[in-house]
């Protein structure tokens, strides 16, 4: 694993994610039981992660996704582009945000304001990883499934300039 040239060391490896992220879906799924959820997908970092925590989510539950967009290279840009949007209605809907990481919240508060005017019944965010130490805005999300350092991640979906997103472990980035 760690003969990867592109990487410091692994941070999370394949059982660890896969340990949290059932704790995650099962916790998600007691809080939710009979009010099926909507599970929104933030592509494209989520997509490991989404497919794995929707594999342990036992209620009844529906999906869809967005595709948000605000990094270039490892900075964010901080402007938020949606190149792809819901296809239904989340009027009355409880919505649970599924992301990768949380870094300077910018896409979250963007995402949330965007939301809320959509007339859903409840909105939380469950990311996988957050970041805290990077925050320019005020994000609270209520299912997190480890906070990291002030450190590149790449794998498990999270990308450098698009690479290593199929990595099947998280690592950090080696500059
Ligand atoms: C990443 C990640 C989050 C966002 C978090 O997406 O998936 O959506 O950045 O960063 P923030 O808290 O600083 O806003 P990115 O824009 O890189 O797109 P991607 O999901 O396609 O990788």
């Amino acid at each position: 694993m760690s003969d990867m040239p592109v990487l410091q060391r692994v941070l999370f490896s394949q059982e660890q994610l896969a340990h949290r992220v059932a704790e995650l879906g099962r916790e998600i799924s007691a809080d939710y039981k009979g009010k099926e959820p909507l599970f929104v997908g933030i592509l494209r970092g989520c997509i490991m992660f989404y497919a794995d925590l929707l594999r342990n989510v036992s209620i009844d539950c529906k999906m869809d996704f967005m595709c948000l967009s605000s990094y270039c290279g490892t900075s964010s840009t901080g402007e938020v582009r949606t190149m792809l949007d819901l296809r239904e209605s989340i009027q009355g809907r409880h919505v649970v945000i599924v992301e990768d990481i949380v870094d300077t919240g910018l896409t979250l508060d963007y995402l949330m304001q965007n939301l809320k005017n959509r007339g859903a019944a409840s909105i939380e965010i469950c990311c996988l990883l957050d970041k805290p130490c990077n925050r320019k805005a005020q994000v609270h999300p209520k299912y997190v499934g480890f906070t990291v350092e002030n450190e590149f991640v790449i794998g498990y979906g999270l990308d450098y300039n698009e690479l290593y997103r199929n990595l099947p472990y998280i690592g950090v980035f080696k500059k």
